[in-house]
């Protein structure tokens, strides 16, 4: 077919990889971080925890805890010369378009330490990147409305110092929400990691040839920045924003279900789970308890909660177990804490670092080769070359 050449019967993907850091079990809805569940860390732990679990294989020590965050705190903040790369762009620059921008120049910043072949330096630049990632997305939103950047405060935890980065102001004390705080630290345990998604296999396909670490993970966010990956949440919002009413559900369910039509129920379905995302229920409940807390009610909340109701009643869905994946409430509870829709991928930028990065140490311990996916060569067969008559 295709004039399809005989390609070698021992074909077989080089697309699986292993990795010992993050466990999916998409017909269960299982997912373990170093084998904990994602439902017990976010109970019980914290971020930064998390990242060091991700990091390491092990939940840290008290001390090796504290010295994690002795680590990011003396380097969470960027070069004054890497701040002036934010001028360059227009104010309306998209946060993940600066983003990919800006980390991608950190790698032209640390030469001094960038002998990845020691373990300290890869452990230096993985610290570096998940330290300096709070501040670099909270510089792409302050930018965009014309308000002075903001510095890290080492006197805040990790979430609480990205919420006074985004929403502080030089003419008023910001006082930290520890509600605001603790749900933004679980959305960020949430998104952490998630086994070889887009942007991860991403990530480990520039380090498997070597790259450095900052360009590696710059190649993460671009991917990450798609609609159907990271890119969902905001898609999510606007397209409850056009469903606009409990009434007008049945229309999208339809719609969605139309293969001519393009309109997919963003936040529903998944590569992998075949089942409920456990992250999704995580975040609805955390929606709950923020809109609660700041007396708001969101009726595109409502809208969520009834179009999954009613789309988890429908054939079409239940026959291709399609349930709401992370993405589905994630949008609806950034909005509740403030952050403008098109900061909603940068959080996630922020969060998944932490797996991003423990992706990459992971392939440095390895004796890995350079990651050649084959193809299924469809084209023409041999041919020879004569000139046009
Ligand atoms: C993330 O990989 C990860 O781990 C990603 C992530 C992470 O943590 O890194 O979990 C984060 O990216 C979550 C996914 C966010 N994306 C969205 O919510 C976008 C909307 N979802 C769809 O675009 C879709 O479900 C995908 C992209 C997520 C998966 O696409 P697939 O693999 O093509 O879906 P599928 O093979 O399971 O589809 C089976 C059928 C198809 O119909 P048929 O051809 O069988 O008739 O289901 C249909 C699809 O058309 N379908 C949908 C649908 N998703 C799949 N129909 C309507 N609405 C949808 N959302």
């Amino acid at each position: 077919r295709h004039g399809l050449l005989a390609f070698d019967p021992g074909f077989r993907s080089t697309a699986a990889c292993k990795s010992a850091i993050t466990f999916v079990d998409g017909d269960k809805g299982i997912l373990l971080y170093r084998g904990y569940p994602i439902e017990e860390l976010a109970e019980h732990s914290d971020f930064i925890e998390v990242a060091y679990l991700l990091m390491n294989g092990e939940l840290p020590t008290v001390m090796q805890r504290t010295q994690l965050d002795l680590a990011l705190g003396s380097h969470n903040l960027l070069h004054e010369q890497v701040l002036s790369f934010y001028r360059g762009f227009r104010r309306d620059a998209h946060p993940m378009a600066v983003m990919v921008g800006v980390v991608g120049a950190l790698s032209a910043f640390y030469h001094d330490v960038m002998n990845i072949r020691d373990a300290n330096d890869r452990q230096l630049a993985a610290t570096r990147l998940i330290a300096k990632m709070p501040m670099l997305a909270a510089a792409s939103y302050t930018y965009s409305i014309g308000r002075p950047m903001r510095y890290p405060n080492n006197k805040l935890d990790y979430a609480s110092n990205f919420l006074q980065m985004m929403f502080g102001s030089p003419v008023a004390e910001y006082v930290v929400d520890p509600v605001l705080a603790r749900a933004l630290d679980v959305i960020f345990t949430l998104h952490a990691d998630h086994e070889q998604n887009a942007s991860t296999s991403t990530v480990r396909l520039a380090a498997s040839s070597g790259a450095n670490p900052f360009a590696c993970i710059a190649a993460g966010i671009a991917s990450l920045w798609g609609p159907a990956h990271g890119g969902a949440n905001e898609a999510v919002l606007k397209m409850l924003m056009e469903i606009g009413s409990v009434e007008n559900i049945p229309k999208a369910i339809a719609r969605a279900k139309d293969k001519d039509d393009s309109f997919r129920l963003m936040g529903f379905g998944h590569r992998i789970y075949k089942n409920f995302d456990p992250r999704s229920r995580v975040i609805q409940a955390q929606a709950k308890k923020v809109l609660t807390h700041l007396g708001k009610d969101d009726p595109l909340l409502e809208i969520a909660m009834r179009l999954e109701e009613i789309a988890l009643k429908d054939e079409y869905f239940i026959g291709r177990k399609l349930y709401p994946n992370v993405d589905f409430y994630s949008g609806i509870l950034l909005r509740a804490m403030g952050f403008p829709m098109n900061m909603f991928t940068a959080v996630f930028a922020v969060a998944r670092t932490a797996g991003w990065v423990s992706h990459w140490l992971e392939l440095q311990g390895e004796s890995h080769g350079i990651d050649r996916p084959r193809q299924l060569y469809v084209g023409k067969a041999l041919r020879h070359y004569s000139k046009a008559k």
